[in-house]
């Protein structure tokens, strides 16, 4: 339990905490990063009266997970940045062990969020089957203060065959109705999202379920849905799939279904589950539509239960979110390309000639019309290379325990790279493929025989 009060009882500690931060020289430049503390999932995206509000799963008092908030930046621009208040406390009975993944719903001008409180029962249970409660839960609000927390649902309005593990809503309308997706893992531990319905954002009953008719996971967290050029898509991230060479490499992963559905009907059929990403640290995506009809993707730049790690605990932080991604769609496919405004971050453009080196750590940088196979140094002991179908990324040794990640792409016509202090972006073929991932290399050298670049030295975001 964590509440305002004891948060500013705790003002010195995290002032402390916030010192320290600044003195990491992994220090971001252009990625949201936590002020102090340990941050993950991205909640509550939209875009609210010209303002673009960002919030994000946040442990303010521990570099690691405890006591989970919701923190909160704002911005008009995505290149200066507001850091709010604390949005969501932990702090009553229905969410006393954390304020859990939500999102944000814009209805006569308030924002609606749902989120999951977090109950952990005294005692000696296994909390997936008992001893947890996950509640649904619902706040109309401004967007700045944390309003009156209303219980939309709680355990006994979950299917029976449900485990207590029932959380992440995600808010969209059609036709009337208004459907909430909610990520679940059944009893037989099988990953799977409900959908509520409901005519007024306030009393929601259970539609439906969307499921695979074959083994893929024992949870699904997270679940985004959305219609793109008339098609339409659910993002989840599915835990407990089975390790392949060229796929599924993480423990867990982030991917989406294209999906044919009739809400109405309760009908639906899924196409093939297609990662977002192939690199370490991708976690958690979630979206929204902005005012100018872009959909938006920003993702946790983390991942859960991973073995490697970030050295950044030193420094009393964790953990960062990507830089905002616009989505689209392309035979059938979703790209993510950074959005446009990403450019205005850019100071001098150098061509990088291949065989000379860029000795900084922050840059973007471009490869156009890539013919053949090859390799690139991103850092002195990062590469990247390809050949014969495959893309390897090798992190070599300073990266935490971070090893190396295949990915099988025919043919590769252009890479866009944004490297960050500790992070790396790599979109493949205007946004294909993408590959993320947090680096703590001691030196950098930018680097390739093969590749010529135009490349881009990059200002900082801004926080106030
Ligand atoms: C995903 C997740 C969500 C949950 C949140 C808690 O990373 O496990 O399912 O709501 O994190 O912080």
């Amino acid at each position: 339990m964590l509440d305002k009060k004891i948060f500013e009882d705790n003002f010195e500690k995290f002032s402390e905490m916030k010192d320290n931060v600044k003195k990491d020289p992994y220090l971001l430049s252009f990625h949201i990063y936590p002020e102090a503390g340990w941050l993950n999932d991205p909640n509550g995206l939209c875009e609210y009266k010209g303002r673009y509000h960002i919030y994000y799963q946040y442990s303010p008092l521990d570099e690691n997970k405890s006591d989970t908030c919701w923190g909160h930046v704002s911005t008009e621009d995505f290149l200066n940045y507001k850091r709010e208040d604390i949005f969501i406390y932990p702090d009553f009975k229905l969410d006393k062990d954390g304020a859990y993944s939500g999102s944000a719903f814009i209805k006569d001008d308030k924002i609606n969020f749902f989120y999951t409180g977090n109950v952990k029962h005294d005692g000696d249970y296994d909390f997936i089957k008992e001893g947890r409660e996950h509640n649904t839960i619902r706040i109309v609000s401004d967007a700045y203060n944390d309003s009156e927390k209303i219980l939309i649902l709680d355990n006994d309005d979950y299917p029976k065959d449900m485990t207590k593990h029932v959380r992440d809503p995600k808010i969209y309308e059609k036709d009337g109705y208004y459907y909430m997706f909610i990520g679940a893992r059944s009893i037989e531990y099988k990953g799977l999202v409900l959908v509520y319905r409901s005519k007024d954002l306030e009393n929601f009953t259970y539609h439906m379920r969307i499921e695979t008719d074959y083994d893929f996971g024992f949870m699904w967290e997270c679940p985004d849905f959305f219609t793109i050029d008339s098609k339409d898509f659910l993002i989840l991230c599915p835990q407990g799939v089975e390790n392949e060479t060229y796929r599924y490499q993480n423990i867990y992963q982030s991917g989406y279904f294209p999906i044919e559905i009739d809400l109405n009907e309760k009908t639906y059929k899924l196409g093939e589950f297609t990662e977002l990403d192939y690199g370490f640290d991708f976690y958690a995506p979630q979206t929204f539509e902005d005012s100018n009809s872009r959909r938006i993707l920003i993702a946790w730049m983390g991942m859960p239960d991973a073995i490697y790690t970030n050295p950044t605990v030193n420094y009393k932080w964790q953990h960062c979110l990507t830089i905002p991604r616009k989505l689209s769609v392309k035979n059938g496919k979703l790209c993510q390309n950074p959005i446009s405004e990403m450019e205005n971050l850019r100071k001098d453009h150098i061509t990088l000639k291949s065989g000379e080196n860029y000795e900084d750590f922050v840059f973007e940088a471009l490869a156009k019309n890539i013919k053949y196979s090859f390799e690139i140094n991103l850092r002195s002991d990062v590469s990247l290379s390809y050949n014969d179908g495959i893309l390897v990324l090798d992190m070599g040794d300073s990266s935490f325990g971070r090893d190396i990640r295949q990915v099988k792409i025919d043919k590769i016509n252009d890479i866009r790279i944004y490297s960050d202090k500790s992070a790396l972006e790599i979109f493949v073929n205007e946004g294909e493929y993408v590959l993320t991932s947090r680096v703590y290399s001691e030196n950098a050298g930018f680097y390739s025989e093969d590749l010529d670049f135009d490349l881009y030295t990059l200002n900082s975001i801004d926080f106030i």
